[in-house]
C-alpha cells in the first residue's frame, strides 16, 4: 500500500522486529558478524562496512526521498566527500554560487590538492550553466533554497540542463527535508543530506546520507565507505530514526514559527531586510512555490548598523542560543560572516550579498510569541 508522507515518516524503513514484534529497531553495536564458513557470511561482516541499524536508517532515507538506495555516512560533509570521490582527477564539478560555506572550504581548501575542480556559477538562469561545462565537466551540485540568503533555484530548470550534457544532478535537500521538497520529481539523481539538521532534528546527531536510483553508484559509495570509513554509529541511526518519526510534525511547527517571525522582523524598524520564501517580498516565491510544498525553519534578515549592531543583538538574547547548526527543536542563531561563512573572504561575501549585519535563525518548535517576546527584547538593544 502506498502511504502518505506523515505514515511514511513513523512506517519507512520496516522497523518492527520479525521475531519479536518490538515496534523499535533494535540498536545493534556489533563490530563483526558470525560467518557460517568461509565465504559464507549471513549478510553482515564487519560494522564498517554495513551495519544492520545503518540498513534500517538507509532503507528508511531511501522511502522518504523515494529513491532505491541510501548510504549514510558520519556526517554530511563526509557523504559530500564521498560523493566527489567517486569521481577522478581533473574532473570537474559546478555548483550554485550560494552553496554551503563548508562544501566550499571542502572544494577549495581539501579536494583541490587532488585535482578535483569545480566552479561555483550564478545560476538565476539554467542555461547559464552551459558557459562553464567543459570535456571534463561530471557534475552539478545545487541547494535550494540556499544557505543563508534563501535564493531559489530552478530544480527543473537545472535538471534539463544537467540531463543535456550527461552530467550527474545533486541536489543537497537539507534545508526543507523531504517532508516539503523531493528533488526526485526534479530529475535529481542523488540527493545529499546532512542529517545533523532536521531529519535528526534534536540538535544531537551529526551524519549525513546521499539517496539515489544507480545500483552501480550503490557499488561505488559501498566500496568507498568501507575504504574510508567514515561512518554513522548505530546509536547515531537509533536517534535519526527516532527523529525522523517526528519529521512531519516538527516541520510543520517550524514552518509556523518561521512565517510568524519572519512578518514580524520584516516590520521591525531596525531591520534593513528579511530573506524568507514566507514573504511576498521574496523575488522567487513562485519558483519556490512551484517546487516546494513548505518553508522549513530556516531563514535570515540583515540589521542595520552592520558587525556593531549584530554583536548589540547576539548580547541581548536570552532563549534563542547564539550557535552553529540549523534544523533542531531549539531556535538557534548564527551569524553567517564570522561563523558558516568565514573561509570566504569578506570582499568574496559582500559580492554574494552575505554582508557583516546578517544573522541567521533556526526557528525551533517553541512558542512562536516566546521567541519574538526575547527578539524584540534583543533588538530593543540594538
Ligand atoms: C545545506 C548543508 N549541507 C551540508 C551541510 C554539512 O553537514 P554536516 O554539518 O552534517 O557535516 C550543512 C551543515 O550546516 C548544510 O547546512
Amino acid at each position: 500500500m502506498s502511504q502518505r508522507f506523515d505514515t511514511l515518516c513513523v512506517h519507512s524503513g520496516s522497523q518492527q522486529d520479525p521475531v519479536t514484534g518490538a515496534v523499535v529497531s533494535a540498536i545493534q553495536p556489533a563490530v563483526t558478524f558470525r560467518q557460517l564458513g568461509i565465504g559464507k557470511p549471513l549478510g553482515f561482516e564487519y560494522s564498517r562496512a554495513a551495519n544492520p541499524s545503518r540498513r534500517v536508517l538507509e532503507r528508511s532515507i531511501s522511502e522518504l526521498e523515494g529513491y532505491k538506495h541510501s548510504v549514510c555516512f558520519g556526517s554530511g560533509i563526509a557523504a559530500e566527500l564521498a560523493l566527489f570521490q567517486t569521481l577522478k582527477q581533473y574532473d570537474h564539478v559546478l555548483f550554485c554560487e550560494e552553496t554551503y560555506g563548508g562544501t566550499f572550504r571542502l572544494m577549495k581548501t581539501v579536494l583541490n590538492k587532488f585535482g578535483l575542480r569545480s566552479d561555483f556559477v550564478q545560476m538565476d538562469s539554467p542555461d547559464r550553466i552551459t558557459d562553464y561545462v567543459t570535456k571534463d565537466t561530471k557534475m552539478v551540485f545545487v541547494e535550494s533554497p540556499t544557505n543563508p540568503l534563501l535564493d531559489v533555484i530552478d530544480l527543473q530548470g537545472v535538471g534539463e540542463v544537467a540531463k543535456k550534457h550527461g552530467l550527474l544532478y545533486v541536489v543537497d535537500n537539507t534545508l526543507l527535508s523531504p517532508a516539503f521538497q523531493q528533488p526526485k520529481k526534479f530529475g535529481a539523481d542523488v540527493v545529499v543530506h546532512s542529517l545533523t539538521k532536521y531529519l535528526a532534528g534534536h540538535n544531537d546527531v551529526v551524519g549525513g546520507s546521499l539517496s539515489f536510483d544507480d545500483a552501480s553508484l550503490q557499488e561505488k559509495l559501498g566500496h568507498l565507505i568501507k575504504a574510508t570509513g567514515a561512518v554513522l554509529s548505530p546509536f547515531e541511526c537509533y536517534l535519526t530514526l527516532r527523529g525522523i518519526k517526528t519529521l512531519y510534525l516538527r516541520m510543520q511547527k517550524h514552518e509556523a514559527n518561521h512565517e510568524k517571525i519572519a512578518a514580524f522582523l520584516e516590520r521591525h524598524p531596525k531591520v534593513k531586510r528579511v530573506y524568507s520564501t514566507t514573504l511576498s517580498s521574496h523575488p522567487k516565491r513562485e519558483r519556490f512555490l512551484a517546487q516546494a510544498t513548505g518553508h522549513g525553519g530556516t531563514f535570515s534578515f540583515e540589521l542595520k548598523g552592520g558587525l556593531a549592531s549584530a554583536k548589540k543583538f547576539v548580547r541581548g538574547l536570552s532563549l534563542w542560543t547564539f550557535g552553529e547548526s540549523l534544523g533542531g527543536v531549539e531556535s538557534l542563531v548564527s551569524h553567517p560572516p564570522t561563523m558558516s561563512h568565514s573561509s570566504l573572504s569578506r570582499e568574496e561575501r559582500l559580492k554574494r550579498g552575505i554582508h557583516d549585519g546578517l544573522l541567521r535563525l533556526s526557528c525551533g518548535i517553541e512558542n512562536a510569541d516566546d521567541l519574538i517576546s526575547d527578539l524584540e527584547e534583543a533588538l530593543a538593544g540594538v
